[in-house]
C-alpha cells in the first residue's frame, strides 16, 4: 500500500484529491492547521475515529510556517508521495498580507523540500508542487505552456515562483523525484465563496431566494481558462506516476470573461441578463426569465428575481492592485506524455456548482420563514 502526504488537504483540492488517492488503495495522511472554529468540512465524509479499526486517513496538526511540525510529520510517515497543496491561495489576500503569503506559500515549499532531504527520504518520497498559471501574470504569449516565461503579478505569484525554483532546484541538487503542476483555474462546489465562480453561483442562488439583494463584482473583463477540480486532481496524480519528474501545464485550453462565466452561471437558471452602463457604472438586469426552468431549481412558485431587477453591480473594493488580464493553457504536453484530458466541460462545472448552491440557499430561507 503506498502511502501518501496531502499539506492543504481541507482546501478544495486536497479533498478531491484524497477522495482520489483512497479509492485507488492509498494510506491518506493530511497536514491540517489548527483553527478556532472547524474547517474539516470538506473532508468530514473522511474523518474515522482513532479508536477505528481499518484506518487509512489520518489527520496530523502542523503549519506549513513551522518547520518542526512538518519535519515531525515527515520523519514519521516517510510518505512514497508529497502533494503540497497548502497555501495562502487568495490572490487578492496576497496583497493585503504579502510577508504571511510569502512564509507559507514559498519557504513553506522549501521547509518540505528541506525535510525529506534530512530525512533522507529522495531516493524514495515523490514531491509536487502546487504551482499555478499566475505565474505567468502579464502574460508573454496569448496561450500559455511549459516554456512561456513567467511574469508574476501578485504578492502570492512571487511566491509561488519561489517555490516552482526551489523544486525545480532540489530536483536537480538532490536528485528527488519533485515535479510542477503548473495547474489553470480549476473549480468545483466546494470552492472557497471568495473565489469568483462560486462567489458568482453562490450569489446568485441567494438572489433566488430574496437572501441578497445584489450580486457585486470588481474587473468583468478578465479572462480565465477555468476547469473542474475533480479532474485536475488526477493530473496531480499522474505527474507523479510519470516516468520522469517533469512540469506540466493542466488546464481546459478553453477561456471566457468573467462577464460570461456570470451570464452562464444565471442561464443554468433560465435567467438572462444584460448589461448596462460603463466602467463603474456598469450593471446587469434581468431581460428574460423561465419561469418554469427557474421554479424547477427554487421548487417554488413564488419568484424573487423579477424582469428589470438590477442583479449584478461593480463595486471597486474588487479590484486588484495589480490585475492579470488574461489566462489561457495549453496542456498539449500533458495530454501527450500523461495521457490527461479534462473530462467535465464548463457548462457541466456550472451546472453542478449552481444546484448545490441553490440547496443551500433554499436551506438558508426555510430557516428564515
Ligand atoms: P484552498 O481551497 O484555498 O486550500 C488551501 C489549503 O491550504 C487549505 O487546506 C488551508 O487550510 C491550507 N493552508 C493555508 N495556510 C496554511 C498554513 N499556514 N499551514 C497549513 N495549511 C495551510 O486552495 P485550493 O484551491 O485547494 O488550491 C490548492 C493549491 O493549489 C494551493 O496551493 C493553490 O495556491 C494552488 N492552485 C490552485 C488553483 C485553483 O484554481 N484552485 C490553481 C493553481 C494552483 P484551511 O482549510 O485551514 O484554510
Ligand atoms: N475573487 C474575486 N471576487 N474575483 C473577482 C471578482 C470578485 O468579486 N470580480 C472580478 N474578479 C476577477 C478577479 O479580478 C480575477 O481576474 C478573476 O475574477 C478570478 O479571480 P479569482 O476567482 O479570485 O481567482 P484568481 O484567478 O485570482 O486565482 C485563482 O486561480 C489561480 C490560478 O490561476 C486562485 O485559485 C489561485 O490560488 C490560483 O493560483
Amino acid at each position: 500500500m503506498k502511502t501518501a502526504l496531502i499539506t492543504g488537504i481541507t482546501g478544495q483540492d486536497g479533498s478531491y484529491l484524497s477522495d482520489f488517492l483512497l479509492q485507488k488503495g492509498y494510506e491518506v495522511h493530511g497536514l491540517r492547521r489548527r483553527t478556532s472554529l472547524p474547517n474539516t468540512e470538506r473532508i468530514k465524509h473522511l474523518i474515522q475515529q482513532p479508536q477505528d479499526s481499518n484506518n487509512n486517513f489520518y489527520l496530523h496538526y502542523g503549519d506549513m510556517s513551522d518547520s518542526a511540525s512538518i519535519n515531525k510529520i515527515i520523519s514519521l510517515i516517510q510518505p512514497d508521495e508529497i502533494y503540497n497543496l497548502a497555501a495562502q491561495s487568495h490572490v487578492h489576500v496576497s496583497f493585503s498580507a504579502a510577508e504571511y503569503t510569502t512564509d507559507v506559500n514559498a519557504l513553506g515549499t522549501l521547509r518540505i523540500l528541506d525535510s525529506i532531504i534530512a530525512n533522507t527520504l529522495e531516493g524514495k518520497t515523490r514531491f509536487y508542487q502546487a504551482s499555478t498559471s499566475e505565474l505567468y501574470g502579464k502574460i508573454q504569449e496569448p496561450r500559455q505552456n511549459e516554456k512561456t516565461p513567467f511574469y508574476p503579478r501578485s504578492p502570492y505569484a512571487t511566491a509561488k515562483l519561489y517555490a516552482y525554483w526551489a523544486t525545480i532546484n532540489y530536483r536537480e541538487s538532490y536528485n528527488l523525484f519533485a515535479s510542477n503542476g503548473i495547474l489553470f483555474n480549476h473549480e468545483s462546489m466546494v470552492r472557497g465563496e471568495s473565489f469568483l465562480t462560486r462567489k458568482v453561483t453562490s450569489h446568485i442562488s441567494q438572489l433566488c431566494f430574496n437572501l441578497i439583494e445584489c450580486l457585486y463584482l470588481g474587473n468583468l473583463d478578465a479572462e480565465r481558462d477555468w476547469g473542474h477540480a475533480k479532474d485536475y486532481v488526477e493530473a496531480q496524480w499522474l505527474i507523479l506516476q510519470h516516468a520522469i519528474p517533469d512540469d506540466f501545464v493542466i488546464a481546459s485550453g478553453k477561456k471566457i470573461s468573467v462577464r460570461t462565466f456570470v451570464e452562464l452561471s444565471f442561464k443554468a437558471l433560465g435567467i438572462k441578463i444584460e448589461w448596462r452602463g460603463h466602467d463603474l457604472n456598469e450593471h446587469a438586469i434581468v431581460s428574460d426569465i423561465d419561469e418554469a426552468l427557474l421554479s424547477s431549481k427554487t421548487k417554488m412558485k413564488q419568484c424573487f428575481i423579477k424582469v428589470g431587477q438590477v442583479v449584478v453591480k461593480i463595486d471597486p473594493y474588487y479590484f486588484r492592485p495589480n490585475e492579470v488580464d488574461v489566462l489561457w493553457g495549453d496542456a498539449t504536453k500533458a495530454e501527450n506524455e500523461l495521457g490527461w484530458t479534462p473530462k467535465i466541460s464548463l457548462e457541466e462545472m456550472i451546472k453542478e456548482m449552481i444546484d448545490n448552491d441553490m440547496i443551500l440557499s433554499k436551506n438558508r430561507y426555510k430557516l428564515l420563514e
